[in-house]
């Protein structure tokens, strides 16, 4: 695919192409140190970030590219009004490939429908956040030996956590995985999630018990209560704190249980858990790294890739509409001027929004 919008762009074939690269890079770490001389790499974030951004940006420098950036809501003439398609349209003439991140859902494939070169989503709002899946899922492979077969626990705030939903869209599409969700009910997973479970065979459970869960599962992959999300700051003061692991309370899970977070951490993990063998979350910020410059391997190589802009994440064909509307505040599609307004109809005959994925109104 021409672009990384969600997780399921990829097949798993080619998610295991990737994975195959990060392990050869890691065994052969000056192999591509000069594929990419004479390319560049435009990292554009209207979000906060340390991994992401310097992890694609040092990908790069690895791969012998330079990179161009701009940081924070300030950074660029957007703050002027300018929209993301204007800026897509002009960085395409600078670089050769986008990595964005931004605060509204959709706003990479916004960005994606003017660009001329590869959009890779960084991170759009609450929705998804496919390159940290692929941070996750390099750090199962080569602790677990295997992405299936897995009892996968994923606590905190499922409901805004982005990479939560892109680690569900691509663990669910391993042969044996199952799901311990454990989240306060105020901050369960989008039903779209359980819809597709449910839908797809897979088990799941939700609780709202972080100790039930523990002895039952092969992994954890802990969150962040994401306090930039929330409308309410009270609502967040209320759930901030819901689950703390440490030392003590991982005692009650398996000695093969390894404890993953995409970071940053607030307090949900405390440093005491740090030095035991199964947590692997600074591992996991370094596997983050490889698999980008897994990525931006494939996505420069790609001439030939499909353009990717016209279907949804599961691979229904868009279609315009006039009488349709999403009404969803944290979508791009509600914001940004000009936008071509795009839907698609799942496969429960729901007609949603191709940016945020909500069900939409006529
Ligand atoms: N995991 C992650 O996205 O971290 P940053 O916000 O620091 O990029």
């Amino acid at each position: 695919m021409k672009h990384l919008l969600n997780i399921t762009d990829y097949s798993k074939e080619d998610l295991q192409e990737l994975i195959d690269k990060a392990l050869y890079i890691i065994s052969s770490p000056f192999a591509y140190s000069h594929s990419c001389e004479g390319r560049k790499l435009a990292t554009l974030f209207f979000e906060p970030s340390t991994r992401t951004r310097l992890s694609f940006e040092a990908a790069m420098l690895e791969l012998g590219g330079r990179v161009i950036s701009v940081t924070g809501p300030g950074g660029s003439s957007v703050t002027k009004g300018e929209t993301l398609a204007d800026t897509a349209r002009t960085v395409s003439c600078y670089a050769d490939v986008i990595a964005v991140r931004h605060p509204l859902a959709g706003s990479a494939r916004a960005m994606a429908n003017s660009s001329a070169i590869p959009i890779i989503n960084a991170g759009d709002g609450g929705h998804y956040h496919p390159t940290q899946t692929l941070a996750d899922i390099l750090t199962i492979y080569r602790e677990k030996g295997s992405l299936g077969g897995l009892r996968i626990g994923i606590c905190g705030d499922l409901l805004y956590g982005r990479t939560v939903h892109s680690l569900i869209d691509a663990m669910s599409r391993y042969e044996g995985n199952s799901f311990v969700l454990i989240s306060p009910k105020e901050l369960t997973v989008p039903a779209y999630y359980t819809e597709k479970l449910q839908e797809a065979g897979i088990p799941f459970v939700q609780t709202n018990s972080l100790d039930e869960a523990l002895p039952e599962i092969d992994m954890l992959y802990m969150t962040r209560i994401q306090r930039e999300r929330f409308d309410d700051p009270a609502e967040y003061d209320r759930l901030a704190g819901s689950y703390i692991l440490d030392a003590a309370r991982m005692k009650a899970a398996s000695k093969d249980c390894i404890v993953l977070h995409p970071l940053p951490r607030v307090d949900e993990i405390s440093t005491d858990f740090d030095s035991d063998p199964r947590a692997v979350y600074f591992t996991q910020a370094f596997n983050g790294k490889i698999m980008r410059e897994a990525l931006i391997l494939k996505l420069l190589a790609g001439k030939d890739h499909p353009d990717n802009t016209d279907i949804s994440p599961e691979g229904e064909k868009l279609f315009t509409d006039d009488s349709l509307a999403c009404t969803n505040s944290k979508c791009v599609c509600t914001h940004e001027r000009g936008l071509r307004k795009e839907f698609y109809t799942d496969k429960h005959g729901v007609v949603r929004c191709a940016y945020c994925d909500q069900p939409v109104r006529e």
